[in-house]
């Protein structure tokens, strides 16, 4: 049975935790589903594995394209479309319409948008009221990197007070989780703790109800990884080392055999 939103809030009661990450094709799809994953996230992370130094560039079109392949992979899981930078801002209008394209042409089962300030809350709770589930996303919000670089956000007890202010809004507004990326553990137990609704976390600890981290970032495919990922296994090196195999194969005419 494929995972719903309203059966994550119900996993948080029971003190089941949510194991997500992110995919970027049809592949990573497939084999993170068939894995177990029951959130997976096409998120405009999704800027690495294209080759962009950040999220700002990716487009609402480069997101659909790639969503549309995840989604072909994905069974179980429930699929969530992270909306790029500028396809939300602008305007409710605008939020709509992308989080639309995300569910009727995708197939996204729900859209992620970044920030807690009030435009930010008054577009959650319009996609909400419009049947649109939202996943919020505060704390490090890597679409404003150039206000906040890469740094730790909530250090101080006025910035944490904002940031528990903005997850309890979150909440209000209607949204079924909250992404919690690099706090302080103590303040991510904190908001978890006040919520009805999971906290999905990245670099925030232990005490979260979920945790997600970039599949690129698992996998050993990224160039850099944030202090806070694990490199479950190193695929950079597995593949320059199939590849040169190949290669020398190849030259020396061991492959193809006869
Ligand atoms: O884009 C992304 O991969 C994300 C997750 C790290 C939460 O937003
Ligand atoms: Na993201």
């Amino acid at each position: 049975m494929p995972i719903t939103t309203q059966q994550l809030i119900q996993w948080k009661q029971q003190g089941q935790t949510i194991v997500a990450l992110t995919a970027w094709d049809y592949t990573t799809g497939r084999l993170l589903d068939a894995a177990g994953v029951d959130l997976i996230l096409v998120g405009d992370s999704l800027a690495v594995m294209l080759g962009y130094e950040t999220t700002i560039p990716l487009t609402l079109e480069e997101m659909l394209h790639h969503a549309k392949a995840v989604r072909r992979g994905v069974k179980r899981a429930l699929l969530v479309f992270d909306l790029p930078f500028l396809t939300y801002q602008e305007s409710f209008q605008q939020a709509m319409h992308s989080a639309g394209r995300a569910l009727k042409e995708a197939g996204a089962q729900a859209v992620k948008i970044e920030g807690g300030h009030p435009a930010i809350i008054e577009t959650v709770s319009r996609l909400v009221q419009a049947g649109i589930p939202v996943m919020g996303h505060i704390g490090l919000t890597p679409q404003s990197i150039h206000q906040l670089g890469l740094k730790q956000q909530g250090k101080t007890t006025t910035a944490g007070e904002k940031l528990i202010a903005e997850a309890i809004a979150l909440e209000a507004a209607g949204a079924f989780s909250i992404v919690l990326e690099h706090i302080p553990s103590d303040l991510a137990a904190q908001i978890s703790q006040k919520l009805t609704i999971p906290t999905i976390g990245i670099g925030a600890g232990s005490k979260c109800d979920g945790q997600v981290l970039v599949t690129a970032d698992v996998l050993g495919l990224s160039e850099r990884q944030p202090p806070f990922a694990k490199v479950y296994v190193n695929l950079s090196e597995a593949i320059a080392r199939a590849v040169q195999d190949y290669a020398s194969e190849v030259r020396e005419h061991k492959f193809p055999t006869k």
